[in-house]
């Protein structure tokens, strides 16, 4: 397995651009099962993640392309297999994104459950619940979700418990091919949401208030999109930069991304004292850490709050700040693991039920540590670049599943990274 070897503190100098957006990629990805012509996609980012999604959609008889320095794949889609097996879910969660598009163009579906993982138990009985109100039946047996089509997917009044990144997805497609209107309230107002709904309704769709928490969608027939579907900047990785050049305290700018997604990261930044000008209409920002960091409160929220996806990159940063800071995970229940490999390096950080205080600012030492899942290694990797000496980062396979080449990025920068193999 690999593992990256850190000599902090680090210094980077100069400019780093961002990648495409996992986590809007993977729903794109999967929604070509809806299109029996060829689908192409630009500005693909090269994860594990893609990876397994073309793998699972290949067993399921598509064909693919990846050309990965270009970052463009073709999908012929021609599904055969209308399964998504366990084997290939439980490497990747976002398998479930198959279950939407599966039930909408051939009516049936039989999807595994995909089961919890390090931040939580992570289930899904949105998605099987909201489909039952659509008229369509969903049985869980022996670890699948077996869904059919009886006669029709009704329009239905949706009112999602709390908000569901991948459940708005599968019912959002769902939707487009019902009969009669649906209105799905307390939906997801994630930036990926928005790329999935725009490139329907590019497709004919008619889906209105993307971006809010009321999305109404009448059903239409869907044609396969002209030019390439192009995958956006990916958000999360932007705010990970900011947090490396925090962590750094170096000056950094990034570059292709959309700082309009990341309002309420960049204003915690600031909060903590880091000064960033937004550039070039929104796709540059110029990241200035100060000398001093402020502790701050801070809790993650669906978006427009502050992402779960960026909660342990911060508590990094929160090491650095004078003060107490206090960070609230609303999302997970189970999303503080890399605590415990952050105090390794010397962070005071106590955790109570889904709170994490932070006693700073504290001088991190480097020392062996364990990467538990994506974002976790993320931190772990942020909290190195700040620490005094090695630092040895094992099991950084989870950081390939969602980041592009991150340790390839950091040398380029000037930052003393090693992948080597354990
Ligand atoms: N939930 C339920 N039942 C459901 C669905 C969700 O109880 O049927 C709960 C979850 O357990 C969680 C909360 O609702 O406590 C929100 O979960 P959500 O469904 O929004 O998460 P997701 O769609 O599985 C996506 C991202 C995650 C990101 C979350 C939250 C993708 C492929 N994944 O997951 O990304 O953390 O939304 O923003 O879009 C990552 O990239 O590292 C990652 C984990």
């Amino acid at each position: 397995m690999d593992a990256l070897i850190i000599e902090g503190p680090a210094q980077l100098k100069g400019s780093v651009d961002i990648s495409g957006s996992k986590n809007a990629a993977l729903p794109l990805l999967f929604s070509s099962i809806l299109f029996d012509e060829e689908i192409r996609f630009k500005n693909v980012p090269r994860l594990w993640d893609i990876e397994t999604t073309l793998s699972l959609l290949e067993t399921m008889g598509a064909e693919f392309s990846w050309e990965k320095d270009e970052g463009t794949i073709s999908i012929l889609p021609s599904i055969k297999t209308k399964m998504a097996p366990y084997e290939w879910v439980r490497r990747m969660r976002a398998g479930i994104l198959a279950l939407g598009p599966l039930v909408a163009k051939y009516g049936e579906a039989k999807v595994s459950l995909p089961g919890g993982c390090a931040i939580g138990a992570r289930p899904v009985n949105f998605h099987i619940d909201a489909m039952k109100q659509m008229g369509i039946s969903v049985e869980v047996e022996q670890g699948y979700i077996k869904a059919q089509v009886p006669k029709r997917i009704s329009g239905a009044h949706i009112v999602f418990p709390q908000v569901t990144v991948t459940g708005t997805e599968n019912l959002m497609i769902l939707a487009c091919h019902a009969e009669g209107a649906t209105r799905i309230e307390n939906a997801a107002q994630e930036p990926e949401i928005v790329a999935l709904g725009e490139v329907l309704n590019r497709c004919g769709a008619k889906i209105s208030g993307l971006g809010t928490p009321v999305l109404e969608i009448e059903a239409r027939r869907l044609n396969p999109p002209v030019n390439p579907i192009s995958i956006p900047p990916d958000r999360i990785e932007t705010g990970t930069w900011i947090s490396a050049s925090v962590a750094s305290r170096s000056e950094l700018l990034i570059r292709n991304c959309d700082s309009a997604q990341l309002t309420s990261i960049i204003q915690a930044y600031r909060r903590l004292g880091t000064g960033i000008d937004v550039l070039s209409d929104g796709a540059q920002m110029k990241i200035r850490p100060p000398d001093r960091y402020e502790a701050l409160e801070l809790e993650t929220a669906p978006y427009p709050g502050f992402p779960t996806d960026m909660q342990a990159q911060m508590l990094a940063n929160l090491c650095l700040a004078w003060g107490k800071s206090r960070l609230r995970e609303t999302i997970f229940e189970n999303r503080f693991m890399h605590v415990a490999e952050l105090r390794r390096l010397g962070a005071k950080i106590s955790v109570q039920g889904n709170v994490a205080e932070v006693d700073g600012p504290s001088i991190l030492q480097g020392a062996p540590m364990m990467a538990t899942d994506l974002r976790a290694s993320a931190s772990l990797i942020v909290a190195a670049l700040s620490a005094h000496g090695q630092t040895k980062i094992s099991r950084i396979y989870h950081l390939d599943r969602g980041y592009q080449r991150l340790d390839r990025k950091l040398s380029a920068l000037g930052a003393r990274v090693t992948r080597i193999i354990e």
